[in-house]
Order: C-alpha cells, then sequence, then structure tokens
C-alpha cells in the first residue's frame, strides 16, 4: 500500500558526480521490491521521483546525481537532515525477471541507482548475476563500493582513465559481450545507452525508463512511455525492451 513515510538521513557518501544516501524510516514500510520508485520530498523544493537503491528493515538508500535544485540539495544532504517519500510507486523489476538463470545489469550514472536491490534478490534466487557500471572517471567509480557493501561484485568502465576503473571507455559492447552468454539483461541509464543495449540484446532486455512523473498513481497520464502505451509510473519503470521498441530505437 502506498502511504507517506517519514526518513532521517543517516548516511551521506559522494563519490564525484553521485551521492549515495541511507536514510532511517519511522514506523513500518510495506509493498517495496527491488525496482521500485518513490517520490522523494525534500523539504523547501520538490518531490522528486526516485529509484530505491536498497531497503531493509533498518533503513532505505538512493543514488543521486545533482542536475538541478532538489537532486543539488539532497547531493549535499547532511546526517539528520529530515525527508519525505510517498511510496512504494511502479512494479516490481523482478515479474520480469521470473526464471532467470544467467543475468547481466548494466547501468549508466545514476542508472545504477535501482540495481543493488535487484541484484541482490537474483542472487538470492539463484541467478548467476554480473554487473557492468558506466561512469564517468575515477571518482565516480567509488560508486561500486555500495554494491560491494551488499556483497556484489561490479565491473566499472570509466570516460576517463584512473584509479578503480576496470576498463577505459564507454563503449563497452565488445567487452560485455566476452564476458559471456545472458538469458536476461538489465539496462538503466541515459537514451543513447538504452537504444546501445536494445542493439546488442534484443529481446532478452529489460529497460529502466524515466519520464516526467507528475502524479505518481496512473491518473494523469503524464508519464505514458508512447502514445497508447503503458504508464511510467504505474506499470515500470522497468519494462520489457520490446513492449517500448519505438522508444528505444528513437533514443538519442
Ligand atoms: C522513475 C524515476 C526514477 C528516478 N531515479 C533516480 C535516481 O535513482 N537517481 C537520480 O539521481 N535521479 C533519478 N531520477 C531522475 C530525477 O527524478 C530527476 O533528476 C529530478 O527530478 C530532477 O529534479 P531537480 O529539481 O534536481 O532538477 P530539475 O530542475 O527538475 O531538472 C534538471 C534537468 O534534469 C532534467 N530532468 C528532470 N527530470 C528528469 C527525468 N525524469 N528524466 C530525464 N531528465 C530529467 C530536466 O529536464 C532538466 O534539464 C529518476 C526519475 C524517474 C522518472
Ligand atoms: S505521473 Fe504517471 S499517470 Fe500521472
Amino acid at each position: 500500500m502506498r502511504r507517506y513515510t517519514s526518513l532521517e538521513v543517516a548516511a551521506i557518501e559522494r563519490y564525484g558526480g553521485l551521492a549515495w544516501i541511507r536514510a532511517r524510516y519511522d514506523g513500518a514500510v510495506e509493498g517495496y521490491c527491488p525496482g521500485v520508485f518513490v517520490m522523494l520530498w525534500v523539504p523547501g523544493f520538490e518531490a522528486i521521483p526516485m529509484s530505491v537503491s536498497w531497503l531493509d528493515e533498518y533503513g532505505v538508500e538512493f543514488v543521486v546525481r545533482p542536475v538541478g535544485p532538489t537532486t543539488r540539495q539532497l547531493y549535499d544532504a547532511k546526517p539528520g537532515m529530515r525527508l519525505g517519500m510517498v511510496g512504494p510507486l511502479g512494479s516490481c523489476a523482478t515479474r520480469l525477471l521470473r526464471g532467470a538463470r544467467r543475468v547481466l545489469l548494466i547501468g549508466g550514472g545514476s542508472g545504477a541507482a535501482p540495481l543493488p536491490w535487484l541484484a541482490s534478490e537474483l542472487l538470492s534466487r539463484g541467478a548467476d548475476v554480473t554487473v557492468i557500471l558506466g561512469v564517468r572517471d575515477s571518482r565516480e567509480a567509488g560508486i561500486r563500493r555500495v554494491f560491494e557493501m551488499h556483497g556484489i561484485r561490479v565491473f566499472v568502465a570509466c570516460e576517463e582513465a584512473g584509479g578503480g576503473c576496470d576498463r577505459v571507455g564507454l563503449a563497452v559492447g565488445d567487452w560485455v559481450l566476452s564476458l559471456g552468454s545472458f538469458d536476461r539483461v538489465v539496462a538503466a541509464g541515459p537514451p543513447g545507452m538504452l537504444r546501445e543495449a536494445y542493439r546488442l540484446f534484443g529481446d532478452r532486455l529489460v529497460v529502466f525508463l524515466e519520464k516526467k512523473v507528475v502524479c505518481g498513481v496512473g491518473f494523469c497520464g503524464a508519464c505514458r512511455v508512447k502514445p497508447g502505451g503503458p504508464l511510467l509510473c504505474r506499470d515500470g519503470p522497468a519494462f520489457e525492451a520490446r513492449e517500448v521498441r519505438e522508444v528505444l530505437e528513437a533514443a538519442t
């Protein structure tokens, strides 16, 4: 059931242009699963859609890239800061990955956000999981610690060379294909990355999309993914690539 929950920032780590935030919540939370998002309210600013990176009995985690006033305020958060969240919104990504045995997860920048919890859930179901992250530089490569902290191994490709990068350059198609064969692939990141992933993996692909979210509850239609198509805030944000093929092929 969707509800408002009050949060208090417990810890924040900044890795270049990405920040990891862990917050404690008041009371209990229900209905959350890997892949869902929340409307995260930052007092004095807006309520914005944010993927849930991790959730357990002690708290909830987010990964944020500052792009405007509200995300900048989050990036600058300090322990003790109060936030509010309304959720869970959207659908579990795991519903698309039932029976998957060898899964590749690819995250670009803040697209890494929904992947730690999803990777952990797939591992606990016995899947063989490989995670690849694409980031700008060695400082952002530090985001790998968020995965490692939760027992998930990652490979990191950086745009610029530096420590903590397993590879330089984000054209990773050959590298990805050399890592083995996967029956399912999940991609979350900028539109161009999703288009390239669809070219490489076709209908094996599941994608996380982003759209402007207004009501968040399937009422206003602002987040419709394509004319006559599904609503991101209700049916997504993870979709079978074949369901949103036109969106991926047109992505720039
Ligand atoms: C389901 C969902 C999950 C998301 N999860 C995360 C996450 O885990 N971490 C994270 O850092 N960001 C995430 N985002 C994006 C985040 O919501 C936006 O960056 C945020 O709303 C920007 O707010 P702002 O006030 O900081 O900037 P604004 O001033 O609102 O926007 C700054 C710039 O970012 C662009 N922008 C805003 N929202 C989006 C969007 N949804 N998609 C593409 N461009 C956008 C605007 O057009 C503008 O150019 C998610 C978005 C969605 C829809
Ligand atoms: S934001 Fe999805 S229907 Fe309103």
